[in-house]
């Protein structure tokens, strides 16, 4: 296998309002989880995948692995996540094949995002050698506040994108940057990357990659799949 996916999903989803773990939680009959790896699953060549979950919830993301790639537990793997996203994605690295030339990080939250978004990724990395980030041009307008919330400037948002995943990189690189990191507030893998002076690049990200972070995003994704809401 030369490229795994790294489907990190130990995030505790406290601004979901649920009771359980964001990824764990049930959006039309499958959870977050389920429905991102369905997505990987389709890729038409085969990808290494491991799933970074919560501790407690290691027994439920195997099942559900199981479910979307029976008799696959050699390729799809589980492993505990860590307290930050930083820490997750590291312990996700470290299961990695030694075959895997590229590795793609993505948030089991951004359930709805579709496989061609998945080999897009995978076949820029390949294409360029750089980190690949898939984003959207911004639509708001931007401002610059200080801790009262008053307005010091603005931002050109012709100049902005905002990223989304999966984010791909060469293996060797990727691994390299997270030993180097020391930092873990990065919000990104390729924030991590650049700080380690990898070139990163964008391509068109998707809409519906949208990442479901409240109950708003959850219902509207209930919408997306032609759905009402339960
Ligand atoms: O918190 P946020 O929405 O930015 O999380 C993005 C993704 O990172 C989610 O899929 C979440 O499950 C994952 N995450 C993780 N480990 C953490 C925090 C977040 O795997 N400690």
């Amino acid at each position: 296998l030369g490229t795994a996916v790294i489907v990190v999903a130990a995030g505790s989803g406290t601004r979901l309002g649920a009771a359980l773990p964001k990824a764990f939680v049930d959006l039309a009959g499958q959870t977050l989880l389920e429905r991102s790896l369905r997505s990987i699953m389709l890729l038409p060549s085969p990808v290494q995948v491991v799933v970074v979950a919560p501790a407690d919830f290691v027994v439920d993301a195997q099942a559900i692995a199981n479910t979307v790639a029976p008799g696959l537990e050699e390729i799809v793997s589980v492993v505990v996540g860590g307290a930050t996203r930083h820490d997750s994605v590291a312990a996700g690295l470290a299961q990695v094949l030694p075959s895997v030339d590229v590795v793609l990080v993505h948030d089991a939250a951004r359930a709805l995002t579709p496989t061609t978004l998945f080999a897009d990724v995978e076949m820029a990395v390949r294409a360029t050698g750089a980190g690949i980030v898939p984003a959207l041009p911004v639509v708001d307008s931007l401002k610059q506040v200080d801790v009262t919330g008053g307005v010091l400037g603005i931002a050109d948002r012709a100049q902005l994108r905002a990223a989304q995943t999966p984010q791909g990189f060469p293996r060797s690189e990727l691994d390299a940057a997270y030993a180097a990191a020391s930092a873990s507030d990065f919000t990104d893998d390729a924030a991590v990357f650049a700080a380690q002076g990898g070139a990163v690049t964008t391509i068109p990200g998707d809409d519906v990659a949208f990442k479901i972070t409240t109950a708003w995003d959850l219902n509207r994704a209930h919408h997306v799949l032609g759905g009402i809401p339960d």
